[in-house]
């Protein structure tokens, strides 16, 4: 068979259909071990660099299972398809290549219903596979809310006309770090409004509403309410959203697994305070019974049976009791210091992109943009010992 060729959102579903095939990776070791593909089952994956191919055909090719189709991820295309080329010439039988490399991957958005379909609005988890991170849309006869969209505009577009619906809103809960967002071009090209809280993007350079605690916005006239609860510490303006009554947007405060890591400003002692406070004083009066909808998450183990991350507040206060049973601001200050790890330097430059202070263009957004995110306080271990 010739040389075939298979999308991100093909990849997805192989994952997720447990298909039986081997990823290779022909990117350098260093790439491939920054970031990778991760799903939410087990499958076989090799790193194989394409200039090891190009230096040492046979042994590298010895490297690489005969026995199953074999996927080959690449930066861009062009050595997915070069090592392809390779295998199939040398008798492999079922070869394809990620078209448009691994950026595609990053970028990679992955419907997901949240709510009964018996409600009269809808909720949707997008999952962004390739930063294991979440953002979210809220649909009421024709109207479209996104919180914390990404860049990928061509998604969020489709989707909304496939639910026959306009965006109007998008709500971040934080100035990010880890990706850049796409409020400010869904703004652009549809004229939704943005709304974001004052204390990340006072100094933004971008038309947007401001949030206040406790304030309550519908979606079309008689939708669910959507509850404003300011939760600062991972930032000032750290704002997590309830929806319905009944589902904790919860942006980078409250995770499935940890907490979101306040130390990202360089202010990681006034920070962690801030957190402790918000942790004592909101998050845990709020009701338990709540289904948390977080920002990001650590790996697919913290998926639920229908791979959603979705999770009570009750179960994360439990599975978490070593962040949550800390009674003072002093021994939270003290376990996040403990824990702290770099902060990546590109953090910086996506704050700025996301305030409107630097301009990238697509390819650079591109480069920016990709890898797992680093937003948790803890690695997942570290909260469970
Ligand atoms: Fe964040």
């Amino acid at each position: 068979m010739s040389l075939q060729s298979y999308s991100a959102k093909d990849l997805f579903d192989f994952l997720t259909n447990q298909d039986d095939m081997l990823v290779l990776d022909v990117r350098n070791e260093d790439d491939f071990n920054r970031f990778n593909v991760e799903g939410p089952f087990p499958f076989d994956m090799v790193n194989v660099p394409y200039f090891d191919f190009m230096e040492e055909e046979d042994a590298s090719i010895q490297k690489v299972s005969r026995e199953k189709p074999v996927k080959v991820v690449c930066a861009k295309e062009g050595s997915a398809q070069y090592v392809g080329e390779i295998l199939v010439k040398n008798g492999f039988k079922d070869v394809a290549y990620l078209s448009g490399g691994i950026k595609t991957w990053g970028n990679l958005l992955a419907p997901k219903r949240i709510n009964p379909s018996s409600d009269s609005y809808s909720l949707f988890q997008f999952i962004r596979p390739g930063k294991a991170s979440c953002n979210y849309g809220l649909l009421y006869e024709g109207e479209m809310i996104i919180f914390d969209p990404s860049r990928n505009f061509e998604f969020y577009e489709t989707f909304a006309s496939s639910q026959n619906a306009k965006i109007v809103i998008t709500f971040e809960t934080h100035l990010q770090a880890d990706y850049i967002s796409g409020s400010k071009q869904i703004a652009n090209e549809t004229g939704a409004d943005i709304f974001a809280h004052e204390g990340d993007f006072k100094d933004a350079t971008f038309k947007y509403s401001t949030i206040n605690d406790g304030e309550i916005y519908t979606i079309g006239e008689n939708g669910p309410e959507i509850k404003v609860l300011h939760s600062p510490g991972h930032t000032p303006g750290s704002t997590s959203y309830i929806i319905d009554d009944k589902y904790l947007i919860s942006g980078d405060t409250v995770f499935i697994q940890s907490v979101g890591r306040p130390d990202l400003g360089g202010k990681a002692k006034e920070w962690s305070a801030t957190l402790f406070d918000t942790i004592t004083n909101k998050v845990l009066n709020l009701d338990h019974g709540l289904n948390v909808l977080p920002g990001h998450y650590m790996d697919w183990s913290e998926a639920n049976d229908h791979l959603v991350f979705s999770e009570k507040l009750e179960k994360i206060l439990d599975l978490n009791e070593a962040v949550y049973e800390l009674d003072s601001s002093e021994k939270f200050t003290e376990f996040i210091l403990d824990n702290m790890r770099d902060s990546p330097k590109v953090y910086d430059e996506i704050r700025k992109v996301n305030s409107g202070w630097m301009d990238v263009d697509m390819n650079e957004a591109d480069i920016m943009d990709l890898g797992k995110n680093e937003c948790a306080a803890t690695m997942s271990n570290a909260v469970k010992d």
